[in-house]
């Protein structure tokens, strides 16, 4: 007989263990409306989690744990009857800067818009101006604080923007920030290298020298210092063109870096479409969508990460099309898209409540939008986002016995325990 695998941890008495299985071996509830995903949401009702080695080892009814790994020596925590979830996945943050823009903010509050304020100088360009001035630590030491938060939010994995840099140097002092994080953080960071998030002011006179830059010094660096898994653009009418867009993440692709995109944040140029036909992991933000870019994601193997939390801080009501992309089959993520220009939400359980109560989104899917779905736009599926033996065994302990609550709550602090590859996060 095969001997049992030892558990480190054990989460015994779980109510509810939201999570979700491959389509093919769907269990279903009717409650959920998720019929087209890939991944269906999955609820075990009396449920044990137990994890050894930081994977899952066992996922399922309380009364098999016992039978199926051993126990003996692990540590048992009892949920009294609460809700488990896979840990939370943020899948698009600009987390290290310096700064804030809280002034920008009550300008937008008076009537003017983000572009507006970019183009006078302010927006990206202003924290790029702060940025430069702040040293490795200081912009550690932050991060780290915003990591702590989103942390207490119920937040296991971030991807990390670089973008404030603008120069070969600056860039890299940003991933390597981001890879001191992850290395002393217990969240899981993704690194994703964005130095095309703006032209910097030293080349609003000579754009296509920047597109250069970035094309042939920066990315083959970036790459070649293995610091950074995808490449993202900010194709958007007066910062990145679709043609420019087109160039830059087919470098980083050439370059082993996956492609990403900010895409339809206010203007339909096209960047959505382009970024599926060249198989982008991921078009993001989408408030601008039209019919020909819900079919391209809704066709494609590319997910479309929603951050409602922008639109709502930017003071904008165009949503992006949710229930459109999920009628016809896209897998939708959300995020949070913190950062300190047009977004500074950190909680991922309060994006679930803007997605749900302003675009449609049912509870289930808003979850599957930032577990599954959100590690599928990281690539990351097979090791996050879901409650399965072999994963990591990242999850959270919520101070509730049903997932509709996590929207329902509106941001009030649900979160009791989270796990990361299998050792509790404190939060002292
Ligand atoms: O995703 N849209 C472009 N980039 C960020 C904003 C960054 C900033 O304003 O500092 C975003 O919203
Ligand atoms: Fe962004």
């Amino acid at each position: 007989m095969q001997e049992k695998r030892k558990a480190d941890l054990v989460v015994t008495g779980i109510g509810q263990a939201y999570t979700a299985r491959p389509a093919a071996s769907e269990t279903g509830s009717p409650d959920l409306s998720l019929k087209h995903s890939t991944f269906v949401p999955e609820l075990i009702s009396d449920a044990a989690v137990a994890c050894g080695d930081g994977l899952i080892l066992y996922v399922g009814g309380e009364d098999l744990v016992e039978k199926e790994v051993d126990t003996s020596d692990a540590l048992i925590v009892d949920a009294e009857g609460r809700l488990v979830t896979p840990g939370l996945v943020d899948c698009h943050t600009h987390l290290v800067f310096d700064g804030s823009r809280h002034d920008e903010y009550a300008m937008r509050c008076m009537g003017s818009s983000y572009l507006e304020i970019a183009e006078s100088g302010g927006g990206i360009r202003s924290t790029v101006r702060s940025f430069r001035e702040a040293d490795k630590d200081l912009l550690f030491n932050s991060a780290q604080a915003r990591m702590a938060a989103m942390a207490f939010t119920g937040t296991t994995t971030v991807e990390i923007k670089s973008g404030y840099g603008l120069s070969t140097g600056e860039e890299l002092k940003a991933l390597s920030v981001a890879g001191r994080l992850a290395e002393e953080e217990s969240l899981r960071v993704v690194p994703t290298f964005l130095g095309a998030h703006e032209v910097p002011d030293e080349y609003q006179s000579d754009r296509t020298g920047y597109v250069d830059l970035v094309i042939n010094e920066m990315i083959p660096e970036v790459a070649k210092q293995g610091v950074a898994r995808f490449c993202d653009v900010f194709c958007e009418k007066g910062v990145f063109s679709v043609e420019e867009s087109e160039r830059i993440l087919r470098a980083g692709l050439e370059h082993g870096l996956g492609a990403k995109i900010h895409s339809d944040e206010f203007e339909a140029l096209g960047g959505t479409e382009m970024a599926v036909s060249i198989g982008a992991v991921s078009a993001e933000h989408l408030t601008a969508l039209t019919e020909s870019g819900i079919v391209a994601l809704a066709g494609s193997a590319t997910v479309p990460v929603l951050l409602p939390g922008t639109t709502l801080f930017l003071g904008k009501g165009d949503y992006a099309p949710a229930r459109d992309l999920l009628d016809r089959g896209a897998q939708v993520a959300l995020a949070t898209d913190f950062n300190p220009g047009s977004s500074t939400f950190m909680s991922l359980p309060l994006i679930t409540t803007i997605a749900c109560s302003q675009m449609g989104m049912h509870p289930a899917e808003a979850l599957q939008g930032v577990t599954v779905n959100a590690a599928r736009a990281l690539g990351l599926q097979d090791e996050v986002g879901r409650l399965e033996v072999g994963l990591a065994a990242d999850l959270v302990i919520w101070d509730a016995d049903d997932y509709r609550m996590i929207p329902y709550a509106a941001g009030h602090p649900l979160v009791l325990f989270v796990v990361i590859e299998g050792d509790a996060v404190s939060f002292d």
